[in-house]
């Protein structure tokens, strides 16, 4: 199976091209040079000439407070670019998974947020352009898989973890928030079960984050006891810790249809974060 990987330079992308390689599959990573998804005539040209079996796309813009600035060229990219693989994809048969993100839910309440959820309500620019990319993928694909993750780390690109070691290193005292529940996800995990999924037709919406739900606050204090680092860790609310772009309270997302579809889910967080640091320590 030869399998095309957009945005293959950053965290997600790095991770999938080593999972395929490890199986012995064709992996063909893209990235803005090569494959500017915004150019639809380059997106025809690349995946006609490369006649992958399946894509598993992962560029977008990620940068959440930014994209508070600058919707247009945000839905340009998340949007946009989406359509234009999905078009490309339909027109040559060709197998899509589409990465996209607890940010398209509000984000209310106390509950886990359903795979076929029809409720979307995204508070920032970021999850309404990444809201869009989904809407594209339906409307233009019947065979497609959308995977929705949360709280994305791994070894190869700018993160939360990287962000806490670097301010542990410095910072003898740091506040992160303490009223949004989500769960964290480690690429080299997902990659696994990215890889699982593509290999099937069992095509749909998925969630998939690594097992167990925390606050950032939760998450920050692994870390830096996994790290050995002696911070002082001051749990705040969203309202003390204001960001340009408003982050749902809730990004708890049900991950029955994994087990119910025969997929193995991913490790506990607390394992992903030690096995990451572990990695990073390693020097990747
Ligand atoms: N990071 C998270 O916490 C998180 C959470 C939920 C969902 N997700 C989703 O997971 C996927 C992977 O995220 P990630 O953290 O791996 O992102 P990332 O590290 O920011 O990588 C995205 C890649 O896409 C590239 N890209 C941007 N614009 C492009 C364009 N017009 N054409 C082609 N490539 C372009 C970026 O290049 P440049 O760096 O040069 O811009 C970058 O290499 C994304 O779909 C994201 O929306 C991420």
């Amino acid at each position: 199976m030869k399998i095309l990987v957009t945005g293959s330079k950053g965290q997600l992308g790095f991770d999938v091209i080593n999972e395929l390689e490890k199986r012995g599959y064709t992996a063909r990573g893209t990235d803005v040079e090569e494959m500017d998804i915004t150019d639809s005539a380059a997106v025809k040209e690349v995946l006609s000439d490369v006649s992958p079996d399946a894509v598993i796309h992962c560029a977008a813009w990620t940068a959440v407070d930014l994209a508070e600035d600058e919707p247009e060229k945000v839905m340009t990219v998340n949007a946009l670019g989406t359509k234009n693989i999905a078009l490309v994809c339909e027109a040559l048969g060709i197998k899509m998974m589409y990465i996209s993100t607890d940010y398209v839910f509000g984000g209310g309440g106390t509950h886990f947020w359903d795979e076929d959820e029809s409720g979307f309500a995204p508070l920032n620019v970021y999850g309404r352009t990444k809201y869009e990319g989904e809407v594209a993928v339906k409307t233009i694909l019947e065979k497609y898989f959308i995977v929705r993750i949360s709280w994305v780390f791994g070894v190869n690109g700018k993160n939360f973890v990287k962000t806490m070691l670097n301010l542990g290193k410095t910072r003898e005292e740091i506040s992160v928030v303490n009223d949004q529940f989500g769960s964290p996800t480690y690429t080299y995990d997902l990659s696994r079960l990215l890889v699982d999924m593509i290999e099937t037709e069992k095509y749909g919406c998925y969630h998939a984050t690594n097992e167990g739900v925390c606050t950032w606050y939760d998450f920050a204090v692994e870390i830096f006891k996994t790290a050995g680092l002696n911070v002082k860790t001051v749990p705040v609310t969203s309202g003390q810790y204001p960001a340009k772009a408003k982050r749902p309270s809730n990004s708890r997302l049900s991950k029955e249809k994994l087990t119910r579809n025969g997929f193995t889910p991913l490790p506990a967080w607390q394992d992903a974060v030690k096995r990451c640091i572990e990695a990073m320590n390693n020097g990747g």
